[in-house]
């Protein structure tokens, strides 16, 4: 069974509007195990729009699950991850003046000094996941760097607008989970996932762990933290 990690950087977005101390992402991460999260995720930005230091500190200590650190592949990351030793990372592409996260990493340009990222992180215990495209020429270069890793992008899935074209998207996961298993990576996929278009993502045969943010903190802005995850844990299994 595909496992759940709820990203609450946008717990994090609604305190960060008023530069305020509520509502907390630490307590909206109890909230969640509570509900059933196999774990939390956070995206700590360098412009630190939403996650500060001090929530990836704090969640360190109480998370109960486990942590996935999201970040860019950056000296100053990864000097805070081999500090936090969160329980894995996800090496996302940044840009300044995106929105979210739009598109995957490419593996392809920085190969050196991405080996040598994974090897820092690796050699502290902390696994190594890539944020990409379900493309095989970047999954042979992710698998090449030593990660344990990838996970795939779904916007492109989540962003289809009609049927076709989100069953192309899908079988490109599904391609990519392939290729990704048989060069000895573990796959997990996430962004753009939504009540109403996890399920499909959730069956592809091999798929570890999916992470969803933006859909699950909008409905706990309405139906509460637990429930919000607990319902996603149904959608997961087709049963929403
Ligand atoms: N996975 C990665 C690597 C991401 O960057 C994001 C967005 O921060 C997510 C998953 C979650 O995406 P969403 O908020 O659209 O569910």
């Amino acid at each position: 069974m595909v496992t759940l990690g709820i990203n609450i950087d946008h717990v994090a977005t609604i305190r960060q509007a008023r530069r305020t101390v509520e509502p907390d992402p630490v307590a909206a991460a109890v909230l969640a195990e509570l509900g059933g999260a196999d774990g939390i995720t956070v995206h700590l930005r360098e412009d630190r729009r939403h996650i500060q230091d001090r929530d990836v500190h704090l969640l360190r200590q109480t998370v109960r699950s486990h942590l996935n650190l999201e970040m860019a592949p950056t000296e100053e990351m990864v000097a805070i991850a081999l500090e936090i030793k969160p329980d894995y990372v996800t090496l996302v592409p940044e840009k300044r003046e995106e929105v979210t996260t739009e598109g995957g990493i490419d593996m392809l340009a920085n190969r050196d000094r991405f080996t040598e990222i994974v090897s820092q992180l690796q050699g502290a215990a902390i696994p190594v996941s890539w944020f990409i495209d379900a493309d095989s020429a970047q999954i042979e270069a992710a698998a090449n760097t030593g990660a344990k890793f990838i996970e795939l992008h779904t916007g492109k899935y989540a962003d289809a607008i009609d049927e076709a074209s989100q069953a192309k998207e899908l079988e490109d996961l599904e391609a990519g989970t392939k290729i990704a298993i048989a060069a000895g990576l573990r796959v997990n996929a996430g962004h753009g996932l939504t009540y109403w278009n996890v399920y499909p993502v959730a069956c592809i045969p091999g798929m570890e762990e999916l992470n969803i943010g933006h859909t699950i903190v909008s409905r706990a802005v309405l139906v509460g933290m637990e429930r919000a995850v607990r319902e996603m844990k149904l959608a997961i299994k087709g049963q929403l």
